[in-house]
């Protein structure tokens, strides 16, 4: 396995849209800042939804016009629709995530719409995107279980996979929304949605609510992907998926790959560091097991 990963730090958005305490444009800008500092080069660092389903993503234009000065950087937003997309270009975006469920519960309470109708929402803006030059990403969410609808079958995530693929997407990210997927899981569905859309494009999304995310992630490596979703300090959770926790966090990702043989080009350090800063602005310590033995580590050093 000793070949490349790819991250994608998700924490500006998956993980700060689930904070209670506001966190301003400045200081959502630092830690993007940090992030970059810290050798995380694609990060997705807001949200283009309404202001009264996620409050927290409020004034996402500013906060990617504040760091969309990185050419060596790739920042990603979440995009519902053609509103939307409208807003993300004038602020600049270049890639844009649409995001879809494989459960008919979540989909109405996430976004209000079927799964079907979310697909017929996307189609123009993935045309204007095209048409525009701007990379769209595609989300399905609870891919290994709803927290409305309960079990989900493989086959319903590689339907919306295929949907998603086909409709131009250059890769699919497979999120466990509420984290209770296991290893063999994991693994079956990788396998199942890999015989749609290539192994290569696809990306694990795994939020860690039960502790399975780095035992799915390697699982999932061990399948041949290679583009991993993770958040610093394990920041996240959903508002729609309640229960939920973080993503898994980018420190103890990047530990594990590390320790495998795999360069991951983060300074872990510089990672840590960026975690405590945005830890200190929400108010409660890192729940990485990496940033917090480190953390210690340095605490009596
Ligand atoms: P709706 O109510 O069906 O939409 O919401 P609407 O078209 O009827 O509009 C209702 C209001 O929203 C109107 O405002 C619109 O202008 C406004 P009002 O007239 O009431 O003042 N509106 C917008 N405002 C800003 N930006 C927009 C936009 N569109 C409409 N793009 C909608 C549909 C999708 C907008 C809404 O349900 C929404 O924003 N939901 C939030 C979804 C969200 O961000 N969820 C969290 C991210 S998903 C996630 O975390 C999972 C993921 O991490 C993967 C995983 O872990 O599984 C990606
Ligand atoms: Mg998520």
């Amino acid at each position: 396995m000793s070949d490349s990963v790819r991250i994608v730090e998700v924490g500006p958005r998956d993980g700060l849209q689930n904070e209670k305490t506001p966190v301003s444009v400045a200081d959502r800008i630092a830690f993007i800042e940090a992030l970059i500092g810290a050798g995380l080069h694609t990060v997705e660092v807001g949200a283009f939804v309404s202001s009264k389903a996620i409050p927290q993503m409020v004034n996402s234009d500013q906060v990617l016009r504040g760091v969309n000065h990185h050419p060596e950087s790739e920042f990603h937003v979440l995009v519902p629709n053609e509103k939307g997309y409208e807003a993300a270009r004038a602020a600049g975006a270049k890639v844009i995530a649409v995001f879809a469920s494989a459960s008919e519960g979540f989909s109405r309470a996430n976004i209000n719409c079927s799964v079907a109708q979310s697909i017929e929402r996307f189609k123009p803006v993935v045309i204007r995107a095209k048409a525009d030059g701007v990379k769209v990403r595609g989300y399905i969410s609870c891919v290994l279980g709803c927290p409305y609808d309960g079990e989900v079958k493989p086959q319903a995530v590689v339907d919306v996979a295929k949907l998603l693929w086909d409709l131009g997407c250059y890769e699919v990210s497979l999120g466990d929304t509420i984290g209770v997927g296991t290893p063999l899981k994991a693994r079956q569905l990788l396998r199942a949605v890999a015989g749609a859309v290539p192994m290569a494009s696809l990306a694990m999304h795994f939020h860690d609510t039960y502790g399975q995310a780095l035992a799915n992630l390697y699982a999932g490596l061990e399948e041949g992907a290679r583009v991993i979703d993770s958040a610093a300090g394990g920041l996240g959770g959903c508002p729609y998926a309640p229960g939920a926790t973080g993503n898994v966090a980018t420190e103890d990702v990047v530990y594990m790959l590390e320790g495998m043989g795999i360069a991951t080009g983060v300074d872990m350090p510089r990672l840590v560091a960026a975690t405590n800063q945005v830890s200190g602005l929400i108010g409660r310590p890192p729940v990485s097991r990496v940033a917090a033995a480190l953390n210690a580590k340095r605490a009596i050093s």
